[in-house]
């Protein structure tokens, strides 16, 4: 007795399609799994017994061999359970095996029978409908798994009720696509933080041209603040944003009951995490914070006390807008385009500008530890900016500042005007701060006064060729905050005043 039926693998953001073969044969009864499984897929034999059990049904007593074909491709997490069970159910002749077919079949199988839910089913469904196939997953994935399009989806609560459903004596209603409710959700206003002008300004900055940011300053001024408030001032993503953001959320297995991801994430993970944990990769490749991330913020909070390799493995990414985790068998890539927002104190105490209240170490302290963040890391970062601290008395004062509505509504605009240009020009790059090299020359070129303005600084500050493209991206960026077509000498004098901090 033999059936087949397919489910998928997932090598990073790309899924492949596995064909389940079930083999039932005379002799010594023997329940084996083959196809390179890990650990979790030869314990579904356990699961899969377990849950026959409840419906009351038992395995043949025969000999069952379960092959995961391509046998080369390592086959990975607790998934393959509903496949396992389905395509023994069909040499079983429980479910006709005609009706497998026509679909993709993913799920975890509890002891009981029910189906728990698992990560993936997003880009399982996407894969699904381009094979012209449907979705068999659990219940509670039904939801995210709707947003593939116009695919069949049999969202089951248990393999009972799927029985069932083959039988035709329960019909399992399709399931709604579910997406994020935006308005449920708290915004932190700007409008909380008083003073810090330059900052607020940067952060507006930041957010209109997508630039990378890093905020300079003693403890307490108010930088950690400042960052969480930048997701407020973005637009939602787009619905093809939307989409990819949730398929990397989905292959984490960290979307919210299967609901479409509508707000840009805005990851902060602490200074204590490995290489794998922001990168990507683990014993079971699975999304970085990088990939997380990915059309939002990631902010790395105390920036030089993060290891010097994990800051040193952000370059690639930072430049390419993907991830690749290199394995002995394979290459496994994850989108990661983020914005990367860093704060840190000056100095090991924090008050290397206060000389009050300064350690006896500055400012040699100041070199030792700002030395932990290489130059190309900060090379990479478009805005510098400091941040002083506000004194308690202005502290003290009503809060006069703009609410993160308003700047978001500028912030839009903004964005738009480049989107604009860079569809005409035919480009993917949709803001100032995916633009490089001769493009850049081209869509930034100041006029006369501003390239005299930045010959000048350029001399002056000894800017590299990064540093001189870094100042004309900035200047691109603050040309559309004011809808100008040209970059002017006050944009290009505004871009210097984000020059890299040099310390001594
Ligand atoms: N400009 C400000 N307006 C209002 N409150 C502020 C401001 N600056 C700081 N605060 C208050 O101080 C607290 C600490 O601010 P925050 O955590 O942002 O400081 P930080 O610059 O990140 O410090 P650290 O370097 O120690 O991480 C905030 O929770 C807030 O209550
Ligand atoms: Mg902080």
């Amino acid at each position: 007795m033999f059936s087949r039926l397919n489910t998928v693998a997932f090598q990073g953001v790309d899924v492949i399609t596995i064909d389940v073969q079930v083999q039932v044969s005379s002799g010594m009864p023997a329940f084996s799994i083959v196809g390179l499984p890990d650990k979790a897929v030869a314990e579904s034999r356990e699961r899969v017994r377990s849950a026959f059990h409840a419906m009351g049904l038992s395995l043949p007593y025969q000999r069952i061999t379960i092959n995961l074909a391509p046998a080369d491709v390592q086959k990975e997490g607790s998934h393959y359970d509903l496949p396992i069970a389905l395509g023994l159910l069909a040499t079983m002749k429980v479910v006709p095996s005609d009706s497998l077919v026509d679909f993709v079949v993913l799920g975890e199988l509890s002891l009981d029978g029910r189906l728990a839910p698992i990560s993936g089913v997003l880009p399982a469904a996407v894969h699904a409908a381009s094979l012209e196939k449907g979705i068999i997953c659990p219940k509670v994935c039904g939801g995210e798994a709707a947003w593939a399009g116009e695919i069949t989806i049999l969202a089951a609560e248990n393999l009972l009720s799927l029985l069932n459903h083959f039988k035709g004596t329960q019909v399992l209603s399709p399931p709604e696509p579910l997406m994020e409710d935006i308005s449920a959700q708290k915004i932190l206003d700007l409008r909380d933080i008083k003073g810090q002008e330059t900052a607020k300004r940067a952060l507006e900055v930041a957010a209109s041209g997508g630039h990378n940011l890093l905020m300079l300053g003693p403890p307490g001024a108010g930088k950690s603040m400042l960052a969480s408030r930048l997701p407020g001032i973005l637009p939602s993503l787009t619905p093809s944003e939307a989409l990819e953001v949730t398929m990397i959320h989905s292959l984490a297995g960290g979307l919210n009951e299967g609901k479409l991801i509508r707000t840009r994430p805005f990851r902060d993970p602490h200074h204590s995490a490995s290489m794998p944990a922001l990168v990507g990769g683990g014993l079971r490749v699975q999304p970085g914070e990088i990939s997380l991330a990915h059309h939002g913020v990631l902010f790395l909070d105390e920036l030089p006390e993060f290891s010097r390799t994990t800051l040193e493995s952000l370059r690639q990414p930072l430049e390419a807008g993907k991830t690749v985790v290199s394995r002995a068998n394979a290459h496994i890539t994850y989108p990661s385009r983020f914005q990367l927002v860093a704060a840190m104190n000056p100095c090991r105490c924090g008050y290397l500008s206060d000389p009050e209240r300064a350690c006896s170490r500055a400012p040699k302290c100041a070199l030792d530890y700002q030395s932990k963040i290489s130059g190309p890391l900060l090379d990479r970062i478009d805005l510098h900016v400091e941040v002083e601290e506000v004194s308690a008395k202005d502290l003290a004062l009503p809060s006069t500042g703009e609410p993160s509505s308003t700047v978001a509504e500028r912030v839009k605009r903004a964005r738009n005007i480049q989107e604009e240009r860079y569809q005409i020009l035919g480009l993917k790059a949709r803001l100032n701060a995916h633009v490089d090299g001769e493009l850049l020359d081209e869509v930034a070129l100041p006029d006369e006064e501003g390239q005299s303005l930045l010959k000048k600084a350029a001399e002056k500050f000894k800017l590299s060729a990064r540093g001189y493209r870094r100042v004309l991206r900035v200047a691109r960026t603050l040309a559309d905050m004011s809808a100008s077509p040209t970059v002017l000498s006050d944009h290009i004098a505004e871009a210097l005043s984000y020059r890299r901090i040099y310390f001594s």
